[in-house]
């Protein structure tokens, strides 16, 4: 699909996010104002979940044509806690395993009033495709494309970063993994260039490395030993196998552990109160340590907590923007 060939906005004519379909194009207030609201909606652990009526009459359909534990939950939990009515369909589930085009399946959910779109695809540019087509009061927020964007979850990164950090500015931020495939990476990325002045270092294996041409300004090596030095945050990244083909060069889980996991010895090289993030799904003892996952600079179970908060953010932004029809 050419990408170039979409013209879309993702504010409307009143500057309001209308749609979310990456973080590249927003300015520094509309994050930073989403972050707030999110924050807002973060209440303690075995406290009662924060809520919020801004959705109710509306309907939320989230299509997840591809595999999601976090972001699917997290969206269908935000969509509810906000009153709306929410749908959920899958790829085994929905009439497009029966050749249905996914605009002929927008279209047929649009009929029956839904007013967000909450989409993830393996495909790029399908967020884009379907924002140009839905009728002006609908919404389409991207829940994972492809290798290329997964805005929300970038948006869940940069909190727990302000969280943690308190400030974007003068940060050594170290991506290490699977970096060619990871729309995670290119996303955090593009907040963190519009929110502060911090330097990324995207640490990946031979063969793994990223298009240069996605990441201005950061610095690109597959020297993790003195690329994790004196960084105060960490974002571990698996191989994401189902985006390579061949796959008769990956490392063995054993040997990546070895060469390129977030052990204990590496973790002690960054900064003593560096944090340890990872988007999930998590695989142990391959790209991160079980210990450091479960130790105490890890801020991963801080990462779901955020990422449900910053989803009741964004409905609540786009359902304040379109003009109510
Ligand atoms: N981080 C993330 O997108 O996780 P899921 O694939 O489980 O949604």
């Amino acid at each position: 699909m050419d990408q170039q060939a979409i013209d879309y906005e993702q504010l409307n004519e009143r500057g309001q996010l209308r749609h979310l379909l990456k973080l590249d194009g927003l300015d520094a207030p509309v994050i930073l104002n989403l972050l707030s609201r999110a924050q807002s909606y973060i209440r303690p652990l075995r406290h009662a979940p924060a809520r919020d009526d801004c959705l109710a009459g509306r309907t939320v359909a989230n299509l997840f044509f591809e595999a999601s534990t976090r972001t699917r939950a997290s969206f269908e939990l935000a969509a509810k806690r906000m009153s709306a009515d929410v749908l959920n369909l899958d790829v085994n589930t929905s009439s497009r395993i029966k050749g249905e085009s996914i605009l002929d399946t927008i279209f047929t959910l649009q009929s029956m009033q839904t007013d967000i779109f909450v989409v993830r695809d393996a495909s790029a540019g399908i967020p884009q495709l379907i924002a140009t087509r839905v009728e002006p009061h609908v919404s389409v927020l991207n829940a994972g494309e492809s290798d290329v964007s997964h805005p929300t979850q970038g948006l869940l990164d940069l909190l727990t970063i302000r969280q943690y950090k308190r400030t974007f500015d003068g940060l050594v931020v170290a991506i290490i993994g699977d970096i060619a495939h990871s729309r995670v990476a290119r996303s955090l990325t593009e907040g963190l260039r519009i929110v502060g002045n911090s330097e990324v270092r995207l640490i990946s294996p031979p063969g793994l490395e990223p298009n240069p041409d996605y990441y201005p300004g950061t610095i690109m090596t597959t020297d993790i030993e003195n690329a994790i030095v004196d960084s105060d945050v960490i974002v571990t990244l698996r191989i994401q196998r189902e985006r390579i083909k061949e796959k008769s060069n990956l490392m063995t889980s054993h040997e990546y552990l070895k060469e390129y996991g977030l052990t204990e010895a590496r973790l002690s090289r960054a900064r003593p109160d560096a944090i340890v993030m990872h988007p999930g799904p998590m695989n142990r003892n391959v790209e991160i340590a079980g210990a450091v996952a479960d130790g105490p600079q890890s801020v991963i179970t801080q990462q779901v907590t955020n990422g449900l908060a910053v989803r009741m953010a964004i409905l609540a932004a786009v359902s304040a923007g379109p003009d109510q029809v």
